[in-house]
């Protein structure tokens, strides 16, 4: 049986009973390393994985979740040639990208990656990409009838760069997306689409020139009851988490990022 992340996400999404799943945050690598063998070993599935700095070291969001899913790999703290040189190797064994995100730590990019063993669906990514080559790669595949199903920002040398996930599905489903918006225009952005009747399923916030700025993918997909939120710092998140964990949402979304060197965390959550 084959698994598309937004497709589990969906039908998890209607389903009364939802999966077992964990979420963790400011993990330090080797923590995050001790997590990811335990929760594999008792059968999860990473969801999502988002790298931050924190006391100057990476640390990482997590979501794992116990589902069946096709053979899939995850590596975090890889170098862009890293990154690249096990893209090339996966590709070739019949792994697509299916979420890639891109981190500053020290002033230097780190990636991490989730692959899937799928070659159902004809897909894209790229990474490193700059505001113009972002521009360009979403004209062009939007052209070639791509869908942007995730997209992290991340800054070098004082540069904004992009990594993000396409994928060619022909639906008709409806998306719009948008990048370089600060917390109060992407607010705005996001009730607009809201009252469009979009919902969003991906959000991505980062530092750029000492701002914090946010990318964001909405859609028209059906979906049970969903929230979201951004620019919370650890407490809140925590208490935000505790009560809709309380009320049955699932954690699908999760995003953590840096406000100067303080750890900041975006989330969405469905029913
Ligand atoms: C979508 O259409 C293109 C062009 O006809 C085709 O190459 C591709 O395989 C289709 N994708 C899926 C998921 O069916
Ligand atoms: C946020 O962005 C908007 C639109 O670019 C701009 O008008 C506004 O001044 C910005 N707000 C802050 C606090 O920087």
């Amino acid at each position: 049986m084959k698994f598309h992340l937004w497709a589990v996400a969906l039908a998890s999404a209607l389903c009364v009973q939802a999966n077992e799943w964990h979420a963790y945050y400011r993990l330090t690598g080797s923590a995050y390393q001790e997590k990811f063998d335990e929760m594999v070993s008792q059968g999860y599935r990473l969801n999502s994985v988002s790298g931050y700095e924190r006391n100057s070291e990476a640390n990482y969001a997590v979501i794992f979740e116990k589902r069946s899913t096709p053979a899939w790999k995850s590596h975090h703290g890889m170098t862009s040639d890293k990154y690249h040189q096990r893209f090339e190797d996966y590709r070739k064994e019949g792994y697509r990208v299916v979420q890639v995100n891109g981190y500053t730590v020290d002033g230097k990019d780190r990636y991490t990656a989730i692959w899937e063993k799928d070659s159902s669906i004809p897909w894209a990514t790229r990474h490193g990409m700059s505001r113009e080559w972002m521009q360009k790669y979403f004209d062009q595949y939007l052209k070639d009838g791509y869908r942007m199903t995730q997209v992290s920002g991340y800054e070098v040398g004082g540069e904004t760069r992009f990594a993000a996930v396409w994928e060619q599905r022909n639906d008709t489903v409806p998306w719009v997306s948008v990048g370089e918006l600060n917390s109060t225009a992407y607010q705005a952005a996001f009730d607009e689409r809201v009252k469009e009747g979009y919902r969003l399923v991906d959000v991505d916030g980062y530092q750029a020139g000492g701002e914090v700025l946010y990318a964001a993918i909405w859609d028209k997909s059906p979906s049970g009851a969903w929230v979201a939120r951004h620019g919370l710092d650890s407490p809140t998140f925590q208490a935000e988490f505790d009560k809709y964990r309380g009320q049955g949402y699932v954690l699908r979304t999760f995003n953590a990022y840096n406000d100067g060197k303080a750890d900041r965390y975006a989330a969405i959550w469905v029913k």
